[in-house]
C-alpha cells in the first residue's frame, strides 16, 4: 500500500493526473526518512527541511507534523520492527493548462516505503571508490527538489564507472556528492563543505558532525580544493540511506594507500549508538 492524496491505495493502482506538475516539470519536493526497527529516525529534523523545501518554492503545507506522523504509523503497520526507508514527495498539483508559472493549486502527496538495508561494518570496510566531476548543477542545491536531472546524470557516471559516487567540485572546491554529503579527515580535523545554496543540508551530515564531535575530532565547515582530496587521510560520504561510507579511492588514486581510516570506524561506531538509542 502506498499513501496518495488522502488514501492508502495499491501502489499499481495510484493514479495522478498528466497535468500534475511533478509529472511536466518535477515542479515538487521530497524527503527520504530512515527508519529502523519500526522508529522513524530524526523526524522532526526532515520535517523542517521539507518545511524550508517547500517555502523556496511557494507550495503550502499541506499537512500538519502530527498528520504525517499518523500516516507514517498507518504504513508502517505493515512491517512492523523492519528497517524502511519512507519517501515522501510534493508537487504543486495538477493544472488545467501547462504553463511554468503557477497558480495555488491542491499539492499532490505521496508516500511510500521501501526496504532499507544497511551495509554491515565488515562491508563498508572494503573501502569504496568514487570519481570527481565539476558540478554543474543550479545555485540552488538546498531545495531537496525532485527535479533531479544533474544528479541522475552524474549517478549514471557512477554506475557506468563502477564507483559507489561522483564527488563534485564548483571553481576547484569540493561540494557534496550527487546523492550525498562529504567529508574528508587530515590528522584530527574533519572537513565538510558549510550548508548554504550549493549543498543539501543532509540530515545524516549533522549526525555525522554530531559523531565526530563526540570522538574528538575538530570540525570545519569550510570549502577545500579538490586536490586535497587526493592528500586526505579518510574521506567518507553520507546519507540516510548509506550512513557514513569510507571512501578509499577516488579518481583510480588511492587515499590511505586505500586503507580504511580509525576515524571513520571510531564515527561510524558512535553513529550506530545514537541510531540504536
Ligand atoms: N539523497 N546531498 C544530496 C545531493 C543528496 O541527494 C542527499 C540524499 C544528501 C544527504 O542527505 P541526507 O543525509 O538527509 O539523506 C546530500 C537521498 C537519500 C536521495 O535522494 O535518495
Amino acid at each position: 500500500m502506498v499513501f496518495l492524496n488522502g488514501e492508502f491505495t495499491p501502489k499499481d493502482q495510484a493514479c495522478i493526473s498528466v497535468m500534475d506538475r511533478g509529472f511536466l516539470f518535477g515542479d515538487g519536493v521530497y524527503e527520504v526518512i530512515p527508519v529502523y526497527a519500526g522508529k522513524i529516525f530524526r523526524l522532526s529534523d526532515h520535517l523542517v527541511r521539507l518545511q524550508n523545501s517547500l517555502d523556496s518554492i511557494q507550495i503550502s503545507n499541506p499537512y500538519t507534523p502530527e498528520k504525517y506522523q499518523n500516516i507514517f504509523d498507518q504504513l508502517l503497520e505493515q512491517s512492523p520492527n523492519s528497517n524502511q526507508a519512507i519517501y515522501l514527495q510534493i508537487t504543486r498539483g495538477a493544472d488545467t493548462v501547462r504553463k511554468h508559472s503557477f497558480n495555488e493549486l491542491r499539492p499532490t502527496v505521496f508516500i511510500e516505503l521501501n526496504p532499507l538495508i544497511p551495509k554491515t561494518k565488515t562491508e563498508l570496510e572494503n573501502g569504496y571508490h568514487a570519481i570527481t566531476q565539476p558540478d554543474f548543477r543550479w545555485e540552488r542545491c538546498d531545495i531537496k527538489a525532485t527535479s533531479l536531472l544533474a544528479n541522475i546524470i552524474y549517478s549514471q557516471q557512477a554506475k557506468q564507472s563502477q564507483v559507489e559516487e561522483v564527488i563534485l567540485h564548483r571553481d576547484q572546491m569540493m561540494t557534496e556528492g550527487a546523492t550525498s554529503n562529504v567529508f574528508t579527515v587530515k590528522g584530527n580535523t574533519l572537513f565538510t563543505h558549510p550548508t548554504g545554496q550549493h549543498i543539501l543540508s543532509g540530515i545524516t551530515r549533522d549526525l555525522v558532525i554530531e559523531s565526530a564531535r563526540h570522538c574528538g575530532l575538530i570540525i570545519k565547515e569550510v570549502a577545500t580544493n579538490i586536490d586535497d582530496i587526493f592528500s586526505a587521510n579518510e574521506v567518507w560520504i553520507s546519507s540516510s540511506t548509506r550512513e557514513v561510507m569510507p571512501i578509499t579511492n577516488v579518481d583510480s588514486k588511492l587515499i590511505n594507500n586505500g586503507k580504511i581510516g580509525q576515524h571513520w570506524s571510531q564515527v561510524y561506531d558512535h553513529y550506530q549508538t545514537i541510531k540504536n538509542a
